[in-house]
């Protein structure tokens, strides 16, 4: 039931009818018996300040924000987090009823949850990660690892200009690689994350020597649709453990929900049964 009460979140994306997220935080909203309701907004590709404006002071608690929104949320943020700072992206906006609005981003830590849940012997501290990709994903994943205490972070990617920048601003535990030349990287690291949009679009997928990695080498796939991507599955035909999209984005959407509604979500909700009900799977 909706009151004169309820608190309105929601996730700021263009395309934004796919998204899972309304799924996700109404089946917690549900459960918890919170007063609150979380929907969708698609504003215009240049329309995402206009709004962002117009939610300042709290007319929404809060925004989840997706593609390609994350770097305008940081920009319209009075105070961001280091997670968001170092990602140069948000995922996560705050309005405070005292007119400011606070940027977050939840994607790291949703990335290193899954991987506590779905690879729990892997180790962040104990060697390199590759990240795969240059972009905004892999800009914010890279960022996580290195502040969780990843010794070394290879960017490798196939416009390498990309890698460069990205690893320049991430800091001399960052090292830009091409995708021509990933061997190396792939032979030493600890975990391959595909944060590249190979994969998402049919027939476009990505060509890494995974066979090159170390048996116990975790291999994650930052796309969910398909749940099992052509990478991962590749990966599980050679026996290594994986991790999948899917377990990222609900993990990052945990203290998201929190920072909005003021609860963490509640235990018995099944929503990854409920996301891939969604998803056909
Ligand atoms: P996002 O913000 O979601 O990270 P993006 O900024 O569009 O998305 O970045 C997409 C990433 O996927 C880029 O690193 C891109 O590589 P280039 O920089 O060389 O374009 C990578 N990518 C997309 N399709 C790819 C493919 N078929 N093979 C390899 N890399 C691909």
């Amino acid at each position: 039931m909706i009151t004169g009460k309820t608190i309105v979140a929601g996730i700021v994306g263009r395309p934004v009818a796919h998204s899972l997220s309304p799924l996700i935080h109404n089946a917690w909203l549900a459960a918890a018996g919170i007063d609150g309701v979380y929907v969708p907004f698609a504003p215009d590709a240049h329309g995402f300040d206009r709004l962002a404006k117009g939610f300042r002071g709290g007319a929404v608690r809060g925004v989840n924000v997706t593609v390609p929104f994350k770097e305008d949320a940081l920009a319209a943020a009075d105070r961001a987090s280091e997670a968001a700072r170092l990602a140069g992206a948000a995922n996560v906006l705050l309005f405070e009823p005292a007119g400011r609005t606070v940027a977050d981003n939840t994607d790291g830590l949703g990335l290193l949850r899954a991987f506590a849940i779905q690879a729990p012997q892997w180790d962040v501290r104990t060697g390199p990660v590759t990240v795969l990709g240059a972009g905004g994903a892999a800009r914010g994943a890279a960022a996580a690892l290195i502040l969780a205490g990843a010794p070394k972070v290879f960017i490798v990617n196939r416009t390498i200009a990309k890698a460069e920048a990205v690893a320049a601003a991430l800091g001399p535990k960052a090292t830009a690689l091409p995708l021509s030349h990933a061997v190396g990287a792939l032979s030493v690291s600890t975990a391959v994350i595909n944060a590249t949009s190979a994969g998402l679009s049919d027939g476009e997928s990505l060509d890494v020597a995974l066979e090159r990695t170390q048996d116990t080498a975790v291999v994650m796939d930052m796309v969910y649709k398909p749940l099992e991507t052509p990478f991962l599955r590749h990966a599980r035909d050679l026996g290594r453990p994986t991790v999948d999209g899917l377990e990222m984005l609900i993990r990052q959407a945990e203290p998201a929900f929190e920072a909005f509604f003021g609860a963490p979500p509640p235990p018995d909700v099944d929503v990854r049964a409920l996301a891939l009900g969604a998803l056909g799977q």
